[in-house]
């Protein structure tokens, strides 16, 4: 066996307006078959032989099988966020969850919504930290959906029919107030604190000039539209430029060969962009030869493409 059974994390006959009945059900019939099932799954799975096994038929198990798995997880998630009162929000987390929504009462709404939405269908509504950009969102998981990738859910309301109907019948809205009443945000806020020790994604390391400042392509965006002078080069090799077929709206292209024609006719007042077709290379080394030279130069991080990534406007390149 792969997997083990977690124990019941809240104490069912604290919860108020949610019975004891309801949380066994639930935990025996619906958590344990999920665990039961992912084991069952993973067994098959090692026990394949896969020489013999169609591509279809992995693939089917797969599928199965992280279904089974985050039914497994949000159902351990579920039975965590329940035992408490539901309204005291630590500091730490009321501060976060104004910060990325607003207001806690906006993200109350934001959440109940998505679960009465999800009233009558099925799905997991969950509050996710994610660390690529430091921050929480509401999100909805249906058919035990992998979450959002990297993200570590620290909140879970399972909106199947089989968590609330014994009790509650069709009235899914009293079931997502009871469970509102009974978050145990302390265990949030524990689960908050874990969260943000997961390190975001690693960044691209410009080692070869770790000392050259960067700029984002949104940052050079917004510049341009507050209307900031700025000297915008585009220093594609010219080997490069012959195909290229567009150029950034604002930026005028420059030989990177031929830096010591062209230098006398920036201005050392205003800032400089530069940037290359990916960001690598020949935008960080102008930069660093114009910093030299007394130039308040930055590089535009990702360069040509990352521009066009994020729709910033081109015009012909001739
Ligand atoms: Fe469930």
């Amino acid at each position: 066996m792969r997997y083990h059974l977690a124990p019941l994390y809240c104490r069912p006959w604290t919860l108020n307006g949610i019975s004891p009945r309801l949380i066994e059900s639930h935990y025996e019939n619906n958590y344990g078959a999920a665990l039961n099932r992912l084991n069952a799954i993973s067994e098959e799975i090692e026990q394949l032989d896969l020489g013999k096994t169609s591509d279809q038929s992995l693939a089917r198990l797969k599928r199965d099988e992280i279904a089974a798995l985050n039914s497994t997880l949000l159902h351990e998630l579920y039975f965590a966020s329940l035992g408490g009162d539901g309204r005291v929000l630590p500091d730490a987390v009321a501060s976060a969850i104004a910060k990325d929504f607003g207001s806690v009462d906006r993200w109350r709404q934001e959440f109940v919504g998505i679960a009465n939405g999800l009233a009558g269908g099925s799905g997991w509504v969950l509050l996710t930290y994610v660390p690529r950009d430091g921050r929480l969102i509401n999100q909805i998981a249906s058919d035990h959906d992998p979450s959002i990738a990297g993200g570590v859910p620290i909140l879970a309301l399972d909106m199947y029919e089989h968590a609330y109907h014994l009790e509650f019948g069709a009235n899914a809205s009293a079931y997502i107030a009871a469970f509102m009443r009974n978050i145990d945000w302390s265990a949030v806020k524990l689960r908050y604190e874990d969260a943000i020790k997961v390190a975001p994604p690693r960044p691209l390391e410009q080692k070869q000039f770790a000392d050259v400042p960067s700029i984002s392509v949104e940052e050079v965006r917004e510049m341009l539209k507050s209307g900031t002078s700025v000297q915008i080069i585009d220093t594609r090799p010219k080997h490069y430029t012959t195909k290229a077929q567009d150029i950034m709206e604002g930026a005028v292209w420059r030989d990177p060969e031929r830096l010591d024609e062209w230098i006398g006719t920036l201005s050392k007042t205003e800032p400089v962009v530069t940037f290359c077709v990916y960001g690598f290379h020949i935008g960080c080394e102008t930069a660093s030869t114009l910093r030299k030279a007394g130039f308040d130069a930055r590089y535009m991080s990702g360069g040509h493409f990352a521009w066009k990534a994020i729709k910033g406007p081109v015009r012909l390149f001739e």
